[in-house]
């Protein structure tokens, strides 16, 4: 199995990376500083690479898309996870600056559609081509009754309309939106009740047991399938 995870450097990243090592993946992970990514290094071994990556950017995504060219022609597995929750703070109508909103939808959006528009030529030449884009619930319309994180929410509400389409577009690939549960990480906090262990494990049995009849729909790691 041939997996890329985008910011693999920490948090359910990390864990995703080093599951799929044990699992004996060729692992390639993007994250925004290589130099930095020591545990993650330690963790792929021989196994797998770790290449420059700002899912903000085009040019970044470009230069990730070379660099993986010359180590493999197919991926099996994508998993978009890097993300930000740049109002989790702050999250009023009348503290949300355009500048946070666009910087979310940037990397929280944008990103998943940059990195799968750019995987598809690996992907088409993997074998039963997944797609995995950590969402979250907080991008639930129907789940959403305590409002706030308007960047954040809309941003994960923007990812989860991507991969329906995605799905609808292109049935050769299996499209899935994930949410990963309330995961101690950084972006989780301390206070969160799951280890993002248990989180990647949740996460990598949905992945593997999906089929292409899941594709288009959203999941929590527990493999409960949730509300758009
Ligand atoms: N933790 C939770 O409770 C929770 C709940 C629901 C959904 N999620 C989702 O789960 C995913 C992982 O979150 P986490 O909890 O593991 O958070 P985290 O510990 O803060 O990790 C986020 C990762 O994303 C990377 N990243 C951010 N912006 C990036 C960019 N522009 N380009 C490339 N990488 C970028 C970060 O890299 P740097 O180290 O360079 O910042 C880091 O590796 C996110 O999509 C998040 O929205 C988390």
């Amino acid at each position: 199995m041939v997996v890329v995870i985008t910011g693999a450097n920490k948090g359910i990243g990390l864990e995703l990376a080093k599951q799929a090592v044990a699992k004996g993946a060729r692992v390639f992970c993007g994250v925004r500083r290589p130099g930095e990514a020591t545990e993650l290094k330690a963790a792929l071994g021989k196994n797998g690479e770790i290449f420059g990556l700002d899912v903000s950017s085009d040019n970044s995504v470009s230069s990730f898309v070379e660099a993986l060219r010359m180590r493999t022609k197919e991926i099996d597995v994508l998993i978009n996870n890097a993300g930000v929750y740049l109002d989790s703070q702050n999250g009023g109508i009348e503290s949300l600056t355009s500048q946070m909103l666009l910087e979310t939808l940037n990397i929280n959006s944008v990103g998943p559609v940059r990195m799968t528009r750019a995987m598809l030529p690996f992907l088409k030449v993997g074998k039963n081509a997944k797609v995995a884009s950590v969402s979250s619930l907080m991008g639930s319309l129907s789940d959403n009754k305590a409002g706030g994180a308007y960047a954040y929410r809309m941003s994960k509400t923007a990812v989860n309309m991507f991969v329906k389409t995605l799905a609808v577009d292109e049935s050769w690939l299996t499209a899935i939106a994930l949410h990963p549960g309330w995961v101690k990480t950084d972006m989780g906090g301390r206070a969160a009740p799951l280890e993002a262990s248990k989180s990647a494990e949740g996460i990598w049995t949905v992945i593997e047991t999906s089929t292409p009849a899941d594709s288009g729909k959203f999941f929590n790691h527990a493999g409960r399938e949730l509300p758009w």
